[in-house]
């Protein structure tokens, strides 16, 4: 099997480059953040604060999260109903990074993630792929880029998708996020050591996906 784990913080543009390597290595690509922001999703919906741990375990256990694929591309469902634009909502990003930190939905997820894998050569982008959920992945890369680089990407992103946000108010999140993810006692977000390292600050998407595919063998 082959896996790749593509890991590092938020915008630093992890997908978009497992996006262009599941298509050119014909690979699945499982976009495992989606997975947590619609946890995020379920707790918002029923109204609980994703920080709340007795709370949350008391759905999370049963709460139903699916990934199916059409066209190649990831669908998340959450008991059934496809929320895969749902969870692309801003706000939601800070409650996955909240609910990302509890044992319990990190233990379900990751089982999860490991089932995937275990059964079809797939390239994984999180935060934990290559430390945690794969720590014996074929190929494992830390991608980065500067804040500010950060925070113009994300930015782009969501006036693409039609969502108006203020330009320091995400950098403010981003940041937020950052420490969240990796100061999180439960497989906190840093690279492991075996990853490659590539920042990507001045680098265009080409060169970063071309730069990832020379270590590709
Ligand atoms: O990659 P993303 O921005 O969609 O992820 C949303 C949040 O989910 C992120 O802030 C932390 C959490 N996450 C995680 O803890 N572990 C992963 N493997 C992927 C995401």
């Amino acid at each position: 099997m082959l896996n790749i784990a593509l890991d590092g913080p938020a915008g630093s543009g992890k997908s978009t480059i497992a996006k262009a390597l599941s298509k050119s290595l014909g690979i699945l690509y499982l976009d495992t953040g989606a997975m947590y922001r619609a946890c995020g999703l379920k707790a918002k919906k029923l109204g609980i604060s994703p920080k709340d741990e007795k709370a949350v375990d008391t759905f999370i256990h049963n709460v139903d999260i699916t990934v199916k694929y059409v066209d190649g591309a990831q669908r998340t469902y959450l008991d059934g109903e496809d929320v895969s634009t749902q969870i692309r909502e801003n706000d939601i990003s800070m409650y996955a990074s909240d609910i990302s930190a509890l044992k319990n939905v990190r233990i379900k997820l990751v089982d999860l993630q490991r089932q995937i894998a275990s059964e079809q050569d797939c390239v994984l982008d999180g935060r934990d792929i290559g430390t945690n959920v794969l720590p014996n992945a074929n190929y494992k890369f830390y991608i980065t880029a500067s804040i500010d680089e950060r925070t113009e990407r994300r930015y782009l992103e969501l006036i693409a998708r039609g969502q108006q946000v203020d330009k320091d108010a995400l950098k403010n999140e981003i940041a937020t996020r950052d420490y969240n993810d990796s100061h999180r006692e439960f497989a906190p977000l840093r690279q492991a050591e075996d990853a490659i390292l590539i920042d990507t600050t001045s680098m265009t998407i080409d060169e970063v996906i071309s730069t990832v595919k020379s270590y590709i063998k």
